[in-house]
C-alpha cells in the first residue's frame, strides 16, 4: 500500500457514527415493540455460514448469490460465505434446532448486518442492516397478512406517510412452470429489445426479466402476460383470501402483477413496501418479503410452509432523515447534575462517584478532557443543568465536594461519602 494512502472503510461499507445511532435505535425500538406484540421470539444466527446454504436456499442464479456473495475458502478448505440475507439461516436454524417439534407456527425475528457485493449507490451498500421476521409452519393466508401488517406498522410507527404495499402472487410448482413458458414465448418475440443480461435470463429464468430495472426492459415488460391470470386453483384461492384480509385490515395495497422478487425460494404471495415522494418517485423498497413453502424441505427439513419479510434499516434511516422524521418521540432526559473535575486525582476518584450515581439512577453529565473550571461551568450552563459538583485537587485530598447552585450562584461543601444521598434529596425536592 502507498505509504501516504489513508486507511479507510471499504467501498460500499461505512461507519454508523454516533449521531446516526439514534435513528438505528429508533428503528430497533419499533421492531422490538411490534415483534413482541405479535409474539415473535428473537433469534441470532452466525454471520458466517456454509456457502452452500445460500447457493441452495437463496438460489445459485440469483444476483445475491451469483454476483454479490462474499465467499471464500477457509484454511481447512470449507467454502463459507458472509450471509447475504437471513431467511436461509433461519430456516436452517429451525431444522437444526428441532423447532418443528414446537407448536406451529414458530415465529422468529432478528436483525443485524448482511453483505452483498453490489455496485454501491444511493440506498445500496455492501454491508447493510436488516430487521427480519419469519413465521414457519403455517400455510394460512392470514399469516401472510400478519407479516404484511407488521411490516406496515413498523413504518407507520416511524411516522412515514406515503407508503404503499405492492402485492402479487407468483404461484407455485404447479402453475409456475407453464407460466414461465408463456412468458418466455412473449420475451423471445421481443428479444432484440432486451438488455444483454435479460437475453441470458430468457434461457435461465424468464421471470427474472420482470425484475430488471433497465429502462428498455421495463418497456417490454409493460405488455407481458401476467401470472395472476395463470395461477392454479390453490394459488388463486390463497391469493384471493390474502387480498380479502388486506381489505379487511384496510391496508393500502396495490396489485403489482410484475412483482416477482429476486430470490429463488418464493411461492404464492410476494410483497414490497415502497415510499413514494410527492413527485411519485421512489427510492426502492423499504421492506420486502413473501411466502416460501418449499425452502425448509429443500434444506433437508420437513414440508414446512412459511412466510416472512425483511426491512432495510439503512434505507429506512436515510429516508427518515430526508423526510425529517424525528428519531425520538420524546427528547432524551436532561442530566440532573454536572460533574466538573479538575486534576488527575479527582478524575480517578470520580469513576467511583459516577458508579454510585448510576446505581442511584441519577444521571450525571461531564465534559471529557476540558480541564478549565470556567469551560466546564460554561458547558453546564449551556446544557441548562442547575447543580454542578466541583471536584478538584483540594476536594479529592480532603474527601469533600463543592456544590454550586447555578441558579443562585451559591456554593456549599458536602462530604464525599454523603454526596449521592444529599443530591438525591435536592433533586426530589425540586
Ligand atoms: P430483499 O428484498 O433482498 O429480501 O431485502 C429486503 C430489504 O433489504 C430491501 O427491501 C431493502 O430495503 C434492503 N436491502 C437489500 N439489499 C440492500 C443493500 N445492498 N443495501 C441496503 N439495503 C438493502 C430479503 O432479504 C429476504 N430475505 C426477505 C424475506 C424474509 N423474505 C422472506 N422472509
Amino acid at each position: 500500500m502507498d505509504k501516504k494512502q489513508k486507511l479507510q472503510t471499504l467501498s460500499g461499507m461505512r461507519d454508523i457514527l454516533p449521531e446516526e445511532q439514534v435513528y438505528f435505535k429508533r428503528v430497533q425500538k419499533a421492531v422490538e415493540s411490534i415483534t413482541q406484540y405479535y409474539s415473535f421470539s428473537r433469534i441470532d444466527t452466525p454471520i458466517l455460514e456454509q456457502a452452500e446454504l445460500f447457493i441452495k436456499g437463496t438460489g445459485a442464479d440469483t444476483d445475491a448469490v451469483s454476483k454479490e456473495m462474499y465467499s471464500f475458502r477457509t484454511k481447512g478448505g470449507d467454502l463459507v460465505a458472509l450471509r447475504p440475507e437471513f431467511t436461509p439461516s433461519i430456516a436452517r436454524a429451525y431444522i437444526e434446532g428441532g423447532m418443528y417439534n414446537l407448536p406451529q407456527p414458530v415465529k422468529l425475528w432478528t436483525s443485524g448486518p448482511l453483505f452483498r457485493h453490489e455496485r454501491p449507490q444511493a440506498g445500496r451498500y455492501r454491508q447493510f442492516f436488516q430487521f427480519d421476521f419469519e413465521a414457519l409452519g403455517d400455510k394460512s393466508p392470514s399469516i401472510d397478512c400478519q407479516v404484511i401488517q407488521m411490516s406496515y406498522d413498523i413504518l407507520k410507527d416511524l411516522a412515514f406517510k406515503n407508503i404503499t404495499i405492492e402485492v402479487n402472487s407468483i404461484g407455485d410448482q404447479e402453475c409456475r412452470p407453464s407460466f414461465k413458458k408463456i412468458l418466455a414465448g412473449y420475451f423471445k418475440s421481443k428479444k432484440v429489445s432486451l438488455c444483454s443480461d435479460c437475453q441470458r435470463r430468457l434461457k435461465e429464468n424468464p421471470l427474472r426479466i420482470l425484475d430488471c430495472k433497465e429502462e428498455k426492459c421495463q418497456q417490454v415488460k409493460a405488455g407481458a402476460p401476467q401470472i395472476i391470470d395463470h395461477l392454479c386453483e390453490a394459488c388463486h384461492a390463497h391469493f384471493k383470501q390474502v387480498l380479502e384480509f388486506l381489505d379487511e385490515l384496510e391496508l393500502p395495497y396495490t396489485l403489482n402483477p410484475y412483482l416477482v422478487r429476486g430470490l429463488d425460494y418464493y411461492t404464492k404471495t410476494v410483497f414490497e413496501i415502497v415510499e413514494k415522494s410527492e413527485d411519485g418517485s421512489s427510492q426502492g423498497s423499504l421492506v420486502g418479503g413473501g411466502r416460501y413453502d418449499n425452502l425448509v424441505k429443500m434444506l433437508g427439513g420437513r414440508d414446512t410452509p412459511a412466510m416472512g419479510a425483511a426491512g432495510g434499516i439503512d434505507r429506512i434511516v436515510n429516508l427518515m432523515k430526508t423526510r425529517e422524521l424525528k428519531p425520538d418521540k420524546k427528547p432524551a432526559e436532561k442530566p440532573e447534575i454536572f460533574l466538573a473535575q479538575l486534576g488527575q486525582m479527582a478524575k480517578r476518584k470520580s469513576l467511583k462517584l459516577f458508579e454510585e450515581f448510576r446505581s442511584a439512577k441519577i444521571s450525571v453529565a461531564e465534559s471529557f478532557s476540558k480541564d478549565s473550571l470556567r469551560t466546564q461551568l460554561n458547558t453546564a450552563n449551556k446544557m441548562g443543568i442547575r447543580w454542578v459538583l466541583i471536584f478538584g485537587q483540594k476536594e479529592a485530598l480532603e474527601e469533600f465536594i463543592t456544590l454550586r447552585d447555578m441558579d443562585s450562584g451559591v456554593q456549599s461543601e458536602i462530604p464525599l461519602s454523603k454526596v449521592v444521598e444529599e443530591m438525591k434529596e435536592k433533586i426530589n425536592k425540586k
